[in-house]
């Protein structure tokens, strides 16, 4: 078998997996979440989550793609051999695959509102209804709506055929900066704005009445989304580090970045959308119909507004390459396949499962199922059951079937003065893998299927306390099992 490629640098690294993290997360669904959710408390509560949920997993993903230098189906292979969760590696895989398709649809509207800016199509559109009927002529195009997501698509494949360190690595390398760099640019122009402080006071000022059940489970559900956790993503990154470096520490490197460019996102959106007279609860449309407005009348808003859809399209680029990095990984990995094979053949299925979500907004417009389309299924499916069932997993994983005091001592390698003489480090981390990540990930999963509301409103469903218990069986018959 060929030697397993490696990062270059641990710098490297961090910047790819910040890519992974970063993106339309980020700058599209976490400010207008925070929108609708009441600003600064909101945020509050998401950065809780990021820290003791968040931050937890991470590390365990990064542990266990280091470890055993493989994919995630090859990850949990290596690690138990048990057939249950060996499936679960292969939902990580599956989800990759899933996620891939409906995120790139989104990415190729970004991309197509590159070209929109520079057509200087914004400067007509003075109404959010105005720029709402503008969005749905555009995605209402199959033309429009695949050519854009082809285009996307095609960037996505061409990173990951080049490998991890000449392709993804030195993509980021890049990319990154400049995200970083035309942000900073759009938050000064933000806040230089008349009228902006309003829109600084909606981000720190909290108003803890916006703060409900409901609002707290958006936010730790999406603290998952945004850090790339539970499929796997940063687990097949981690495979590609060496014993040397330093997991923890590149851990929270990832996290603070993840969380910063959401932070500045926000900034530099909410400054925009107050002085400019928008609604900030302006929902999914937030970037494509409020934004676009407040660019088409603000003085330099043809620049800034070209600057932010490139922003937005390098982003979700570098998220979107993660993703199908997992399935790549697996069939190099698994199967034996060579890179270039698995991206141009997988790269082209993925592409073309994805056809009937860019559909959805037009010529498939009409086939719902419950109301929902082709990509709100999708979607659905990925982002509310296979995420929270794979971040539960991982995280039970790795803290009770691994076992939490073998998985720190390979933790240990490169951190060692980390945790030298800190048994209060440890002991926090352990509590927070074992119980704690676990238990706030399953809340979020009933809520995500909807199914939390109806077992607090009937107390005879019993059902919870049935998946508890095939849990708890599972978890003792492959204890068992790797004892053996
Ligand atoms: N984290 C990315 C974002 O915020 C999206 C993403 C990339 C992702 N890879 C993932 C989400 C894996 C879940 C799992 O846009």
């Amino acid at each position: 078998m060929a030697k397993r490629e490696h990062w270059g640098s641990k710098f490297g690294f961090v910047l790819a997996a910040s890519g992974s993290a970063i993106g339309l997360g980020n700058i599209w669904k976490f400010p207008y979440i925070a929108g609708q959710n009441g600003g600064a408390a909101f945020i509050f509560v998401y950065l809780i989550c990021i820290a003791i949920v968040g931050l937890p997993v991470v590390i365990a993903e990064i542990l266990m793609g280091r470890t055993t230098q493989r994919n995630p189906v090859g990850a949990f292979r290596k690690l138990s051999g048990n057939k249950f969760w060996i499936t679960i590696g292969g939902l990580g895989v599956v989800a990759g695959f899933i996620i891939l398709s409906f995120y790139a649809v989104v990415a190729g509207w970004s991309t197509g509102y590159m070209i929109e800016a520079l057509r200087g199509a914004f400067s007509s559109l003075t109404t959010a209804e105005q720029a709402n009927t503008h969005f749905n002529l555009l995605v209402g195009d199959p033309t429009w709506m695949i050519g854009f997501y082809t285009i996307f698509f095609v960037f996505t494949m061409a990173f990951v055929f080049l490998g991890v360190k000449d392709g993804i690595e030195k993509g980021s390398k890049i990319m990154m900066p400049i995200l970083f760099i035309i942000l900073i640019i759009l938050m000064i122009k933000g806040i230089s704005l008349k009228g902006s402080e309003e829109g600084l006071a909606f981000l720190w000022k909290p108003d803890w009445s916006k703060i409900t059940g409901q609002s707290v489970l958006i936010a730790l559900g999406h603290s998952f989304f945004t850090l790339s956790l539970g499929m796997g993503a940063l687990m097949t990154y981690g495979s590609y580090l060496d014993k040397k470096s330093n997991i923890p520490n590149a851990a929270v490197q990832i996290v603070f970045l993840d969380t910063l460019i959401a932070l500045m996102a926000g900034v530099a959106i909410f400054t925009a959308v107050f002085a400019m007279g928008q609604d900030p609860a302006g929902g999914p449309g937030l970037i494509f119909n409020t934004l676009t407005v407040v660019f088409g009348s603000m003085t330099g808003g043809y620049i800034f507004g070209l600057l932010f859809f490139v922003l937005l399209t390098v982003a979700a680029l570098t998220s979107a390459i993660s993703l199908l990095e997992v399935v790549v990984a697996y069939f190099v990995d698994e199967r034996g396949w060579s890179r270039h094979q698995a991206v141009l053949i997988f790269g082209s299925l993925v592409f073309l499962f994805g056809i009937p979500s860019a559909l959805s907004f037009n010529l498939l417009a009409d086939l719902t199922y419950n109301g929902k389309t082709f990509f709100d299924i999708v979607d659905f499916i990925a982002s509310n059951v296979l995420l929270p069932v794979g971040g539960f997993f991982i995280s039970i994983f790795v803290a009770w079937i691994w076992g939490f005091d073998k998985a720190l001592i390979e933790l240990k390698h490169g951190a060692e003065n980390i945790f030298k003489n800190r048994t209060w480090l440890v002991t926090t981390f352990k509590v927070f893998l074992k119980y704690i990540s676990p238990v706030m990930i399953f809340i979020v999963f009933l809520h995500s299927v909807g199914l939390l509301e109806s077992a607090i409103e009937q107390v005879q469903n019993y059902w919870i306390i049935i998946v508890l218990v095939i849990v708890i069986l599972v978890i003792i018959l492959s204890r068992n099992r790797m004892k053996k």
